[in-house]
C-alpha cells in the first residue's frame, strides 16, 4: 500500500486546523499519528499529498470533509466505568444523599462513544428509583455521537459493568448480533447525545447537579482550558460537583470551584 509522508509545513498546518476548531494540541511526536490516520483520506480521493487533502478540508462545508477531518484527528478511547473512584462518589457521596426531588442533571461533556453517559445512567436508574433524572451528552465528533446514540456494543468491551447490572440494562445479542449488547431502551431514552464543542459558546443546555469532564483537558493548552473550565461552571448548579480524570489538573483554572476530593470539584 502507498505510505503517504507529511512535510513539516503540512503537519503544521494541521496543527492549525485542529487547534482553532477544537482547542486540540498536537505536539510534534504525533506527527505519525496524524499521517496514519488522514492517509486513508489521501487515498478515498487518490491525492498525493497532504497539501491537496488540506485545501480541500478548509473549502469544505462544516460538516462535510472539515467533520470528517476533526472525526479523525479527536482520540476517542473510553469503556465503560471509567475510573469507578468515580462512580463510587457519585454514589455514596451525592445520590445516596440527595433530598430535593427535581429533575437530577448530569452532563457528560466529552462523551466519545457513550460508555461514560450509559455508565452513569445505569447508576442512577439503580438509585434514584422514580426521582427524575437526565443525562445529556455531547462531543466534538459527529461519527462517535452516531455510535452512542445505538448503545450497542461489542461484549469484549463491557469488563467494568457490574453483573447486577449486566443483568439489567443490557440485552445480549442472539443470532447476527452474538457478541454484542444493547443498552436497554429504558435507559437510551434518558440520555440524549448532541454535538458541542467546547472551545465554542456552550448555547441553551440548561443547568446540572453534575459534570462529568473526563480525559479530554489532556489535550488542551491552559488557555483553552480556562476557556472551557470557565464556561462549565456556569452551567453548574450552585454546589454542583465537577468530575476530571485522573490525569488530569486544573491546576490555575479552578476559578469558582474548590477541591472535594482529588480530582473532584465543587461549585462554590
Ligand atoms: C478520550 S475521549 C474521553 C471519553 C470519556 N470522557 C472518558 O473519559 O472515557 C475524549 C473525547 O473528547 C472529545 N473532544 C476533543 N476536543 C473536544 C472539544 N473541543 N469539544 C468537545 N469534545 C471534544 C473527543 O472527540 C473525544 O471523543
Amino acid at each position: 500500500m502507498l505510505q503517504f509522508k507529511i512535510t513539516d509545513s503540512e503537519f503544521n498546518s494541521f496543527r492549525s486546523f485542529i487547534y482553532d476548531h477544537a482547542g486540540i494540541n498536537l505536539s510534534d511526536e504525533k506527527k505519525t499519528l496524524v499521517t496514519s490516520r488522514l492517509s486513508k483520506r489521501l487515498r478515498h480521493y487518490s491525492f498525493n499529498t497532504f497539501q491537496e487533502y488540506f485545501d480541500l478540508v478548509v473549502a469544505s462545508a462544516q460538516d462535510g470533509e472539515r467533520q470528517t477531518a476533526i472525526d479523525l484527528l479527536t482520540t476517542n478511547e473510553t469503556y465503560f466505568f471509567r475510573e469507578p473512584k468515580h462512580f463510587e462518589f457519585l454514589e455514596k457521596e451525592i445520590l445516596a444523599n440527595l433530598k430535593n426531588r427535581k429533575t437530577f442533571r448530569v452532563w457528560s461533556a466529552a462523551s466519545s462513544t457513550g460508555e461514560e453517559a450509559y455508565s452513569i445512567a445505569m447508576l442512577l436508574d439503580a438509585m434514584l428509583g422514580l426521582k427524575p433524572w437526565e443525562i445529556f451528552a455531547s462531543d466534538i465528533s459527529s461519527r462517535v455521537l452516531r455510535k452512542a446514540r445505538q448503545g450497542h456494543y461489542l461484549q469484549n468491551r463491557i469488563d467494568g459493568i457490574p453483573k447486577e447490572f449486566l443483568r439489567k440494562y443490557c440485552l445480549k445479542g442472539v443470532g447476527d448480533n452474538e457478541g454484542t449488547l444493547l443498552i436497554d431502551k429504558k435507559l437510551r431514552q434518558k440520555v440524549s447525545f448532541e454535538p458541542v464543542n467546547l472551545k465554542r459558546p456552550l448555547g441553551d443546555i440548561g443547568l446540572f447537579e453534575v459534570i462529568f469532564l473526563r480525559n479530554v483537558l489532556i489535550y488542551f493548552d491552559l488557555e483553552t482550558k480556562a476557556l472551557i473550565i470557565k464556561q462549565l461552571v456556569e452551567k453548574l448548579q450552585p454546589d454542583g460537583y465537577l468530575f476530571i480524570g485522573h490525569s488530569e489538573s486544573l491546576k490555575g483554572v479552578h476559578d469558582g470551584l474548590e477541591t472535594v476530593i482529588p480530582t473532584v470539584y465543587r461549585k462554590i
